[in-house]
């Protein structure tokens, strides 16, 4: 395993991390999630990542399930948690939810029960909050560092504008600022990662724990003939996922993929997550996985990168360029 430092902080992340979304509780049981987070940790994985909204807190109850069970030294790995979307869904009141001191505070304790844990290595803002005052945030999140309920505190899905707003209101009130973001970062989704936040590495650091690196599993070729039963896209309620990924204009970018990962004698979903670790500036890619040959296919993806030449990184980026495919009339 390759480890990273998250931004400019000392703090050191695996390459490639573990997380719960949609397949905790939804999709696997304890037997199987301690399987994998089992295999994570072999491999050295040392980041596994959770949220209040997964599976309603039943991800976070699961994970601390086997977290307790498998009574891993407390410093060898590093636990998450986000707050901001409740965990009520629907029937979430006022205050259940966002990011006021009262939600983050309770959401935070929460999380706390939830993973069987004392304090989180790391601890999200899962969206920004309009409607809090960024000063209200900032001053809790340097609370709870205070209290030793969190160690690191970041933002995920926020702009470059949102990111340095939290920075200035911290170096105001000399409190600590924000030193990680979770953007979403795959061959299709590269803005943020690759532009926005270029002056944020280098004038503060920022640390980027990436998501869905895999495009929910399109950048494995598993949908290039149709929607499998037991995927992610086949679920009750995540049509909007499939509806968001699923084009002829991106098949037929990961069919292509899918020839030059069969040319380098590796998969696509190892080609997908290597390119995506290529990327210095991002400190680790959080993999996701219902099946355990996935995940072993997943965690080559750091003997893949070895093979990720100028020349191949050429080739992929003449594939996934966002130019329209020529139609083929
Ligand atoms: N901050 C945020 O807003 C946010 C949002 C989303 C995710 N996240 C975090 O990022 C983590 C990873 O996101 P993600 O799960 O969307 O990652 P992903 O790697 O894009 O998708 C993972 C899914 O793809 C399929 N898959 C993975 N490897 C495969 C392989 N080798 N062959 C075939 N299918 C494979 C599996 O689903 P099926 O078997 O069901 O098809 C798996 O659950 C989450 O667990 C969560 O911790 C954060």
């Amino acid at each position: 395993m390759e480890y990273r430092r998250m931004g400019k902080t000392g703090l050191q992340l695996s390459a490639l991390s573990f997380g719960s979304w949609v397949t905790f509780h939804k999709q696997i049981d304890d037997s199987i999630s301690d399987e994998l987070m089992g295999i994570a940790y072999d491999h050295g994985v040392n980041f596994f990542d959770n949220a209040e909204v997964y599976a309603g807190g039943e991800s976070e109850k699961m994970m601390g399930r086997v977290l307790s069970k498998k009574k891993w030294d407390r410093t060898s790995y590093v636990l998450s948690s986000k707050a901001y979307f409740g965990w009520r869904g629907k029937e979430n009141k006022p205050n259940q939810s966002g990011l006021s001191r009262k939600h983050l505070t309770e959401a935070c304790n929460e999380a706390l029960q939830r993973l069987q844990t004392d304090y989180l290595d790391l601890y999200f803002c899962h969206r920004p909050d309009k409607s809090t005052p960024i000063v209200e945030v900032v001053q809790t999140m340097n609370t709870l560092i205070q209290q030793g309920k969190i160690l690191y505190w970041g933002t995920s899905e926020w702009s470059g504008v949102e990111i340095m707003e939290a920075h200035r209101v911290a170096a105001e009130y000399k409190l600590i600022g924000p030193n990680m973001e979770q953007p979403q970062y795959n061959l299709f989704e590269r803005n943020k990662v690759e532009k926005e936040f270029l002056e944020i590495y280098k004038n503060v650091g920022l640390g980027t724990t990436i998501w869905s690196p895999l495009a929910s599993g399109l950048l494995t070729g598993k949908y290039n003939d149709g929607i499998p039963d037991d995927s992610r896209f086949h679920l009750e309620g995540f049509e909007w996922l499939r509806d968001q990924w699923v084009m002829q204009d991106k098949i037929k970018r990961v069919q292509q993929l899918g020839a030059l990962a069969k040319a380098l004698k590796v998969s696509t979903a190892s080609l997908s997550i290597a390119w995506c670790i290529k990327n210095p500036n991002v400190t680790t890619a959080i993999l996701g996985a219902t099946k355990k040959e996935q995940l072993i296919d997943n965690l080559t993806a750091l003997e893949t990168l070895k093979l990720l030449t100028p020349e191949i990184m050429e080739q992929i980026e003449s594939i996934v360029e966002t130019k329209p495919v020529q139609p083929e009339w």
